[in-house]
């Protein structure tokens, strides 16, 4: 089976998220009405019977049990702005069921991101999405202490000396992919970057060994556990038999058992690898616990899938970005040029760390199309924040992609303008108005290995083609996806003549 077949398989992946939100939100409400009775109850607006707490407003909606799903569906953003300057920073609505307070902009969502794990808890939100697919004994199936730990454990796998051989893994790799492509043409660009980032993550983060394994096969398994990623799972109970959850289920068996093998050679021969699989086999948990075999492979998985939707979704978006606008490209091209020379040979860490350019192109896609376009918590005891009590039971969310546009803090709000981030401060002041990656306890590990990824494929993407958009087409954002993806996403190119 050709490479191109297993990264076309890969590339399923892509399309196994595109489930239909409007059609799962009526599914769950179909479902949802049966228990309509026990969840009003369970989840109605509490009333602050004769004390001086206030509750956040309440936005009010007139379909039973659906609450405010369908008109947040279509349009979540806009959703939120509306809701923003309609009752303020923090903001209650209802789906399906469930009570939804956003703290919107930089000073409220200082409550979900300084808070205690026991009090908002990711857990409750989470798990029932992710522990499927990592399994159990990490992430979100085990207490928050311990995830820190595996946490830290995995960041001293994610260093400088192993980021300097990821630049040369992934330029290779880069080169290779790109071959197919030939001189001109017009492509899927985010499926491209898809299947080109599961072989440069694979690769990077799981090893030699597992990447060499990636075949029809194995892209299949990865296809179908990521399947697991989706609204469906995340709104309907685990116990439903549906084909998604069984091929999910059967792939994260087939995967580990892969990964089983490998660590046990590993374990077998005295010759040590320098990578982030041995850094996992070596070390141990503060009590000096190793880690075992099941741990191993689900810290490896999580780290792959992690890091695979958000970096080749904010990829693809980097690549529309620049084609959108010529100047932008000329420029990344002319900095490598300055930085590595001008006949351009193989990059190093140092030279992409130093493409400033690129890295500012880089954070105004973030700003614009954060991946992660909701963090969430579960509220598990009352919390003040302003004038008003967040009672138990409602989930309290941040939205980066509110943030990243709030009228107050940003100028030219919508325009993508990366020179704001050569300034010292472009969010006028506030701390959390700017969060693609997250931040407090559950920030985000994978920050500079994502910058020296993307930043690395699209360099050479730059010295390999001159892109520009298909007629003037820029993608729309497509929101029925968990992470917004473009629609879409058909990119034209031309290869670069070096002059
Ligand atoms: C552009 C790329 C990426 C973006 C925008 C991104 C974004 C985020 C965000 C927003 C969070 C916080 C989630 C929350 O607070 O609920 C997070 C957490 C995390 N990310 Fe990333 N991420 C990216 C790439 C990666 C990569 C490449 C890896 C691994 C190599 C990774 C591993 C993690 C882990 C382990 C967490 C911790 C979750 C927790 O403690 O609850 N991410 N990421």
């Amino acid at each position: 089976m050709s490479i191109v077949e297993v990264q076309q398989m890969v590339g399923n992946t892509v399309g196994q998220m595109s489930e239909s939100l409007p059609a799962l939100i009526l599914v769950t409400a179909a479902l949802s009405l049966t228990l309509a009775y026990f969840s009003k109850l369970a989840f109605r607006q509490p009333r602050s019977q004769g004390t001086d707490e206030k509750y956040p407003p309440h936005i009010p909606a007139s379909i039973p049990v659906l609450g405010n799903a369908i008109a947040f569906g279509k349009s979540p953003i806009e959703f939120l702005e509306n809701a923003y300057e309609k009752y303020g920073p923090i903001v209650s609505f209802t789906m399906v069921g469930k009570t939804f307070t956003y703290l919107l902009g930089g000073d409220a969502a200082a409550l979900l991101f300084n808070s205690k794990n026991g009090e908002l808890n990711a857990e409750d939100v989470y798990a029932r999405l992710t522990t499927p697919v990592f399994g159990k004994g990490v992430a979100y199936d085990v207490p928050n202490s311990v995830f820190l730990e595996q946490k830290k454990l995995l960041k001293m796998g994610l260093n400088i000396a192993h980021f300097k051989k990821h630049v040369e893994i992934i330029e290779e790799e880069t080169k290779e992919y790109f071959k197919r492509w030939g001189d001109s043409g017009e492509r899927d660009l985010f499926e491209a970057l898809s299947e080109l980032i599961v072989l440069t993550a694979s690769r990077c983060l799981h090893g030699p060994e597992i990447r060499s394994m990636l075949d029809e096969k194995v892209a299949q398994l990865y296809a179908d556990l990521d399947g697991g990623f989706t609204h469906a799972a995340w709104l309907l109970p685990g116990w439903l038999p549906l084909p998604s959850f069984r091929r999910r289920d059967r792939a994260h068996r087939e995967l580990k058992n892969i990964f089983y093998k490998v660590i046990e050679k590993r374990r077998q021969t005295t010759e040590k690898e320098d990578d982030i699989l041995q850094t996992l086999i070596d070390t141990t948990y503060k009590d000096g616990r190793s880690l075992n075999d099941d741990e191993i492979a689900g810290m490896l998985i999580g780290l792959l899938l992690a890091g695979q939707h958000t970096s080749s979704t904010t990829s693809a978006w980097l690549g529309f970005f620049l084609a959108q606008e010529r100047s932008l490209q000329d420029r990344c091209y002319s900095e490598q040029k300055d930085i590595c020379g001008d006949h351009l040979p193989p990059l190093s860490y140092d030279q992409v760390k130093a493409l400033t350019f690129l890295d500012c192109c880089l954070k105004e896609t973030l700003r614009l199309r954060p991946p992660i376009m909701t963090m969430m918590r579960m509220v598990r005891s009352p919390q003040k924040v302003g004038d008003y009590t967040i009672p138990a039971g409602h989930q309290v969310c941040v939205s980066p992609t509110v943030n990243h546009r709030l009228r107050d803090a940003w100028s030219s709000r919508l325009e993508f303008h990366p020179e704001r981030f050569l300034a010292d401060n472009p969010a006028a002041g506030e701390k959390f108005t700017y969060v693609p990656f997250g931040a407090g306890r559950h920030r985000c590990i994978g920050e500079n290995f994502a910058y020296m990824q993307i930043k690395t494929i699209w360099s050479m993407m730059l010295r390999l083609y001159e892109f520009e958009l298909v007629d003037g087409y820029f993608p729309s954002v497509n929101y029925t996806t968990m992470i917004h993806t473009p629609s879409n996403p058909v990119i034209r190119y031309r290869r670069r003549e070096r002059l």
